[in-house]
């Protein structure tokens, strides 16, 4: 039997039944598919669309996002993390106003010159607002078309792309289809094939590829948990200055305690560059960073967590509230009013 490869038919139908009803999927206005392509960017959808309402319910047009200043904007990009892609969206909002009339280009290439906008978002608003036959390919789709088609993720895009002429009237439908097939039956943890519309013409499924892959998983899980510990390493600033310590209060969903700031150090960075990095996306400043002069560990849930408390003070800038409730000055005689994690109180004794 050959296999169907042509997935339009039968995944529109799917979609028609299974579609999650999200708020950019009731507009063609290019501004607010923009907002919620970048919100999505390393956001949950369930997340996503409760900043998405509120964003626009303070911006509801381009021009009034254009007219902001970063200070308007950050009260509602709190929480939601990953800071440039807000201070992205405002600059090019300000481009766009002042360099394209206030229109979006209806190309990917202009769309990729802007700041913050790569192949993806560019892909993703052409197809959604402009009805262009180009498949929006993110980490999700990679993977369905991949299996789909059993070629490795970098083939996917051409290959789909003659689908997507075919179906020209329906691409924005078919972007939808793929985003939630990805997330409801094709997830990278489990794929459920047999309620896939796509399963008949499915190399990842029909090759039996699915089986030894499941194996394979199953095998990699079990090595992972009885493996020892994971360690990960997290840079957190004493910020120092006239013999007080900057304390962020965390956000009433993490927790509300309070803490220093800082973050997890990525792969290849020194716990310098990691808290540089994390003050700068967190508070906007720039800070110099001493040698830690605390180590501490503990494991919890399979993770050995390695604090490096270091001495830090700000060279550059003013401190602003990016991801916390609230930050304050604190002396020590007043560290007691601060109730922070246990792992924090032999830091704070030595300050
Ligand atoms: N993830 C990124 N963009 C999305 C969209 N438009 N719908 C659902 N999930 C997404």
């Amino acid at each position: 039997m050959t296999r169907p490869k042509d997935f339009a038919p039968s995944l529109l139908k799917w979609y028609d039944a299974n579609k999650r009803p999200l708020p950019w999927r009731k507009t063609k206005n290019p501004y607010r598919i923009w907002v919620s392509e970048v919100m999505l960017q390393q956001t949950q959808v369930s997340r996503g669309i409760e900043f998405y309402n509120r964003f626009l319910a303070k911006f509801p047009t381009l021009s009034s996002l254009a007219k902001a200043s970063w200070r308007n904007v950050l009260p509602v990009w709190r929480g939601l993390g990953y800071y440039r892609r807000g201070e992205n969206l405002l600059r090019t909002a300000k481009l766009l106003v002042s360099e394209y009339k206030g229109k979006f280009p209806q190309d990917k290439k202009s769309l990729q010159q802007l700041p913050g906008i790569g192949p993806y978002t560019a892909a993703a608003i052409v197809s959604f607002a402009f009805d262009q036959p180009e498949p929006a390919i993110d980490t999700n789709v990679k993977r369905v078309l991949g299996r789909f088609y059993g070629c490795p993720e970098v083939g996917v895009g051409p290959r789909a792309v003659s689908i997507f002429r075919k179906h020209k009237k329906q691409s924005a439908e078919l972007n939808h289809a793929l985003m939630d097939l990805g997330s409801a039956l094709c997830t990278s943890r489990k794929a459920l094939c047999e309620e896939c519309p796509l399963s008949k013409g499915c190399d990842y499924y029909q090759s039996g590829k699915r089986d030894v892959w499941a194996a394979q998983s199953a095998r990699k899980t079990k090595r992972k948990r009885s493996a020892a510990p994971s360690i990960v390493d997290v840079g957190c600033a004493c910020i120092h200055r006239e013999g007080k310590y900057l304390f962020a209060k965390r956000i009433a969903a993490k927790g509300g305690k309070w803490e220093f700031p800082g973050g997890k150090r990525e792969k290849g960075e020194s716990i310098r560059s990691c808290l540089k990095r994390e003050i700068q996306e967190e508070l906007g400043v720039e800070v110099s960073v001493r040698p830690p002069f605390l180590v501490e560990e503990f494991t919890e849930k399979n993770f050995t967590w390695r604090l490096h408390f270091c001495r830090c003070r700000i060279l550059r800038g003013r401190e602003q509230c990016r991801e916390h409730e609230k930050l304050e000055w604190v002396t020590p005689d007043d560290f007691s009013n601060y109730p922070m994690p246990k792992e924090n109180r032999r830091a704070l004794s030595k300050l």
